[in-house]
């Protein structure tokens, strides 16, 4: 929790300004964190949650155990459906750490299948004629 409050200082949110850490713990107990980052071009924003994925995965940490995020509102930022996805993908075993920045100690826990239940993992293989 502490990680991801740190990296929210470096979030980019001049639209929102809601700034968002987040801190990826792997089961050799590495950190990796990111902030969310927005465009004048709105949809182009990346969350805190995917820059700290991304950033993970590009430098080789696997397995990670738990995701910190840290906004200023109340009960603290709920991954989006977005995010949600990717965490299903790459960090299916991660409890998902959320709290206010205001209230750090103060942390609800899901895991991430409870924020994104039956998830869509794999794309079938599909016949080369298929319709
Ligand atoms: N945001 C995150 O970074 N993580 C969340 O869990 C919720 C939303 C960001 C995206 C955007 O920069 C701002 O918060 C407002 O949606």
């Amino acid at each position: 929790m502490a990680a991801a409050a740190k990296a929210r200082k470096r979030a980019l949110a001049p639209y929102s300004k809601f700034q968002v850490g987040a801190a990826l713990l792997t089961s050799g107990r590495k950190i990796i964190t990111g902030a969310n980052v927005e465009s004048a071009s709105y949809g182009l924003t990346c969350c805190a949650e995917r820059v700290a994925l991304f950033t993970a995965l590009t430098s080789g940490a696997r397995n990670f155990t738990a995701v910190a995020i840290v906004g200023r509102s109340l009960g603290g930022p709920m991954p989006c459906g977005a995010c949600r996805q990717l965490l299903a993908e790459y960090a299916p075993r991660a409890r998902v750490w959320v709290a206010d920045s205001r209230a750090l100690r103060t942390v609800s826990e899901y895991t991430v299948s409870d924020l994104l239940p039956a998830a869509f993992l794999e794309v079938p293989a599909q016949p080369a004629d298929s319709d």
